[in-house]
């Protein structure tokens, strides 16, 4: 299979976590570092493909010969995501909040005398990779993760056929030396045909393998 067969198609790709406010000092995150996404981005643009990265809060280099697009929230990569199409292949790495408060507050909220706590409402965020996968301009190929703590071959499927996406990429987390933050990974990656077992290796290698894997699929 050619390395080339991605030059000259335009790849999107989404990494890092979102933050959702909660007022002017508070947020809630979560530990994606971008390392995923970013390699992702990194490798298709050296097989010269034209390549978008929206990418959330996070403290990396824009890879060599990128269109990064920086956001903060889930609603500003929705927003992000959907106005960078149309697009050959949408490769979802990011960490999206699935739920975000209701309403963020205006001023940093206050400790009330005594001992009482604080209750958040908390709504759902859109699903970006289902909005893209459902789309008038959906891409040839769109390729989603899952990232699980427990069942990952069955959590991975469903997303797989509840997000309507072509291929999955599930991966552990919550273990060392794979998923979140750390440098390497394994990705358990299936499609309606099967599946393939990428590393355990470096995340810039797995972009690599990942990308044979869609370059095979686009043929
Ligand atoms: O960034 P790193 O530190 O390198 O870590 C890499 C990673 C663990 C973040 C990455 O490999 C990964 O698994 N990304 C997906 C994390 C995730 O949000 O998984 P999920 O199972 O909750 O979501 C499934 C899919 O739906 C993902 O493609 C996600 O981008 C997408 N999604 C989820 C919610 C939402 N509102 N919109 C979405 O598009």
């Amino acid at each position: 299979m050619s390395r080339d067969a991605l030059a000259g198609l335009r790849v999107l790709v989404s990494a890092g976590p979102t933050f959702e406010d909660i007022d002017p000092v508070r947020f809630i995150g979560n530990r994606s570092s971008g390392k995923m996404g970013f390699a992702i981005a990194a490798a298709a643009a050296r097989r010269g493909a034209g390549t978008v990265l929206v990418a959330g809060p996070v403290t990396l280099d824009t890879p060599a010969g990128v269109d990064r697009r920086d956001v903060r929230s889930a609603a500003q990569m929705h927003a992000a995501v959907l106005g960078a199409l149309p697009a050959d292949v949408y490769i979802g790495a990011a960490a999206v909040a699935d739920f975000t408060p209701a309403e963020v507050a205006e001023g940093k909220i206050k400790k009330q005398p005594g001992s009482g706590g604080l209750t958040l409402e908390l709504v759902r965020t859109a699903d970006i990779l289902a909005d893209v996968a459902s789309h008038a301009l959906r891409p040839r190929l769109v390729l989603g993760f899952a990232a699980e703590t427990a069942d990952l071959e069955a959590n991975a499927q469903d997303k797989l056929r509840r997000k309507r996406v072509d291929m999955i990429a599930g991966n552990c987390v919550g273990v060392a030396g794979s998923g979140f933050e750390a440098d390497d990974n394994t990705l358990h990656v299936f499609d309606a045909t099967g599946s393939h077992v990428l590393g355990p290796g470096p995340k810039t290698g797995l972009a690599e393998a990942l990308l044979d894997l869609v370059a095979a699929r686009l043929q």
